[in-house]
């Protein structure tokens, strides 16, 4: 009898056990909130949507896409669809979506500039891509004191600092990249014509980089 050869776990499968754990959270809470105030529309597309915490309580129809499949089995619970795909090369259509969300990825990806131009070919003229990623001074320190401040238990909080370091020893020995901002602004300048300003939310303590590249009617890339 013939074995479905199966594909290796990558840091992303090991980490989806951990994930919620550590990030469902008040941060990620006040988190989606920032995301749900800057997108809009009936379909979105939650792209490295991970457990799918970040699009949780957006108002329309989220399609998660993740390349981990044990991400996307805990995502099920809270994206009305998931696509298990790289981010780079979606199955989804041109234009056929009115949003996209990249919320926590283009730091870690093999190219972030790969994830945006797939971000922007599936998006519809007028939509928007709203991308995200840790501020260069958030450390899991950091975000431990804006968790308790934000009303974490101390236990919760202490349990999530371990397992966020447990898990970024992981993922600096399986060499998953950690960009910062500079280097994640220099690959996005591509899409863009002016300079550009990403915002960190004070509701996030800054912790959270956020820009919202908006597509042109016309159909052309911002
Ligand atoms: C740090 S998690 C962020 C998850 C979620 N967006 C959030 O903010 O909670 C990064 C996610 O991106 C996914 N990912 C990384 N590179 C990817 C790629 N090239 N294609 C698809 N998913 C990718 C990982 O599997 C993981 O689920």
């Amino acid at each position: 009898m013939s074995k479905t050869p199966r594909t290796p776990r990558t840091f992303w499968d090991w980490y989806a056990a951990a994930y919620d754990l550590i990030w469902d959270s008040p941060f990620t809470t006040t988190f989606a909130a920032e995301i749900a105030r800057r997108v809009c529309g009936d379909v979105i597309v939650d792209l490295g949507c991970g457990t799918g915490l970040a699009t949780a309580t957006l108002n329309a129809h989220v399609i998660g896409v993740d390349s981990s499949a044990e991400m996307l089995r805990r995502a099920k619970g809270r994206c009305d669809q998931v696509v298990l795909a790289s981010a780079e090369r979606t199955p989804l259509h041109d234009e056929s979506v009115n949003a996209v969300v990249v919320a926590n990825v283009v730091h870690a990806c093999a190219s972030p500039t790969a994830v945006v131009r797939e971000a922007l070919r599936i998006v519809q003229p007028g939509g928007r891509v709203l991308i995200t990623w840790p501020s260069d001074h958030a450390t899991i320190d950091s975000i431990a004191n804006v968790q308790r401040s934000l009303g974490l238990p101390k236990l919760s909080a202490a349990r999530a600092k371990r397992l966020a370091t447990a898990f970024g020893i992981l993922s600096a020995m399986t060499r998953v990249p950690r960009r910062a901002t500079p280097a994640i602004m220099s690959e996005l300048a591509v899409f863009v014509r002016e300079p550009i300003r990403p915002q960190a939310p004070p509701a996030l303590f800054g912790m959270q980089q956020m820009l919202c590249l908006r597509v042109r009617p016309a159909g052309r890339n911002p």
